[in-house]
């Protein structure tokens, strides 16, 4: 699919569609409204019928309009004119392209942008739902066949935009977009895959691919489980071990000339366990197929790495892929081990399928050479969060208030929310153990924040965020699968870092 920015004249646009915004009680938008005019009020007098009021949701295609060159017109409702927001508008373009979908429509064009919803820039948030909506409601993991089954051909996608002081803003956004979605996408395209097939190695493979492919930004480093042993990654290599899959772990290394505009370092960690079958703390059968799923948030560091790398930025990112696969086997670790994690924390294992946590403290542990300012790590960790938040919030947890702002903030701006739970010391006698200095899983309940306390012990030396994508990083239902997120949320996170930098230094 392809997309362009354009000031239209919309009557004598050659396209299949123009997709126009009526609101509620037929009240129409300002282009809907020149259209109207060009066809002698002939739109006004369909609308009169009562097919449409304009309310979320509804829809209406026009065939044939006087003086308009476009084949058809399709009426999107929008709701009240002043209450649309970020969520109704992602829904109503979705609605449009559900419609869409139907026809052998290949060219449509978008006449949205005078719409407002309330934030600041307004014409850089319309263009940028408008693709990453469009480009959400088009992916398929069986892309292939329902390509057939729809007979779905949408392949231009132009965005009208009527004023033209707002093109620059207008391309802009439409870089951003086209970078953040193939980050999204290329998050879920490996989180999608089958474990036999997206591997430990497979994961390092594919970071490789992308350095390759970035090879004046970035650099990448596979450390397996000889060099892990070396450093005393004795937690990660506990997981990892019972598997013929062996564990890497990939770290990339992202700057660019501009680098030094913004002096931070800012580091991801993804959880990458690529099954998660409990270990010898074996899973019950019943969905345990889902635990492919256990390493989006590695895939979510690989996706805002693409973005990253696509766009540019002038920032300087180490992310990290803590790949493994925690299977039992003769080679396994037990519960009752007490294993020496790199630190020099010692942690008895209570429960082998609280994996997560001992990958993750090794890798957070290694990032410390880096003297990272900021450390995000994103993990499918605990069922207990899913329990807490449901599938629609991730939890955020973190050392650092100002850091916890930031997030809340970009997860505003995008609606990939995050809640914060405590990290509060309380829980920390959960993890006591009494021949260790920790055990790998906490008592009671609470384990979402148990599970992060555990982290917290490895994450004094940094500003650090925790974020617990088990309810949000993928959909159980047989069509939907990975959602990609929290890829938006940290690509708007990382943006939002260059405030101060000049949006016209970046380049493609
Ligand atoms: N990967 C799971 C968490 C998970 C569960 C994610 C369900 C998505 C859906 C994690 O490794 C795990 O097994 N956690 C245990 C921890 C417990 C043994 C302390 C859990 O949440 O049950
Ligand atoms: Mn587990
Ligand atoms: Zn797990």
């Amino acid at each position: 699919m392809n997309f362009f920015i354009k000031k239209c004249l919309l009557e004598s646009e050659e396209t299949d569609c123009i997709v126009l915004a009526i609101f509620e009680s037929c009240e129409f938008s300002e282009s809907l409204n020149y259209l109207n005019k060009c066809s002698n009020n002939y739109i006004a007098s369909l609308v009169k019928l009562g097919d449409i009021n304009g309310k979320i949701g509804e829809t209406l295609l026009l065939y044939n309009v006087p003086n308009i060159i476009s084949k058809r017109i399709l009426l999107v409702g929008c709701g009240k004119k002043n209450k649309l927001n970020i969520s109704r508008f992602k829904k109503l373009i979705k609605n449009s392209i559900k419609v869409l979908k139907k026809y052998s429509i290949k060219h449509i064009i978008y006449s949205f942008s005078e719409l407002i919803i309330n934030v600041n820039n307004n014409i850089y948030w319309i263009i940028r739902l408008i693709l990453l909506s469009i480009e959400d409601s088009c992916y398929n993991i069986f892309k292939e066949n329902s390509i057939k089954k729809n007979n779905f051909n949408i392949h231009d996608v132009v965005l009208n935009v009527l004023i033209k002081s707002d093109l620059y803003y207008a391309k802009i956004s439409l870089q951003h977009a086209l970078a953040i979605s193939s980050g999204i996408q290329s998050a879920k395209n490996l989180s999608n895959l089958p474990p036999n097939i997206c591997t430990p190695l497979y994961l390092s493979g594919e970071v490789k691919k992308l350095c390759k492919k970035y090879k004046r930004n970035i650099s990448v480093e596979v450390i397996d489980i000889e060099q892990m042993k070396k450093l005393g990654m004795n937690a990660y290599v506990a997981v990892g071990n019972g598997s013929k899959n062996k564990p890497f772990m990939s770290i990339v290394r992202y700057s660019q000339e501009d680098s030094n505009v913004n002096k931070k370092t800012i580091a991801l960690v993804g959880k990458g366990v690529t099954f998660d079958s409990g270990g010898i703390s074996i899973k019950p059968a019943l969905n345990m197929h889902y635990m492919k799923y256990d390493m989006c948030g590695a895939a979510a560091v690989y996706g805002i790495l693409t973005m990253v790398a696509k766009l540019q930025l002038p920032l300087t990112i180490i992310g990290i892929l803590s790949g493994c696969e925690n299977m039992p086997s003769g080679q396994s670790f037990r519960p009752g081990d007490v294993i020496t994690t790199m630190s020099g924390k010692t942690v008895e294992v209570l429960n082998t399928d609280a994996e997560g946590r001992l990958v993750l403290c090794d890798s957070l542990t290694y990032l410390e050479r880096f003297s990272p300012d900021i450390v995000i790590d994103i993990a499918t960790l605990t069922g207990a969060c899913v329990t807490a938040l449901g599938e629609s919030i991730s939890g955020l947890f973190t050392n650092d208030p100002e850091l916890e702002k930031q997030l809340y903030f970009a997860a505003e701006q995008t609606n990939d929310k995050v809640w914060s739970l405590p990290l509060a010391s309380e829980y920390q006698k959960d993890l006591i153990s009494n021949i260790a200095d920790l055990s790998n899983s906490g008592k009671s309940h609470a384990g979402a924040i148990t599970a992060a306390c555990f982290l917290a012990n490895f994450t004094k030396k940094y500003k650090w965020a925790h974020l617990d994508i088990a309810g949000t990083a993928w959909k159980s239902s047989r069509t939907e699968g990975a959602t990609g997120r929290p890829v938006e949320l940290l690509c708007q996170f990382l943006l939002n870092q260059l405030d101060n930098y000049s949006f016209s230094q970046i380049n493609k």
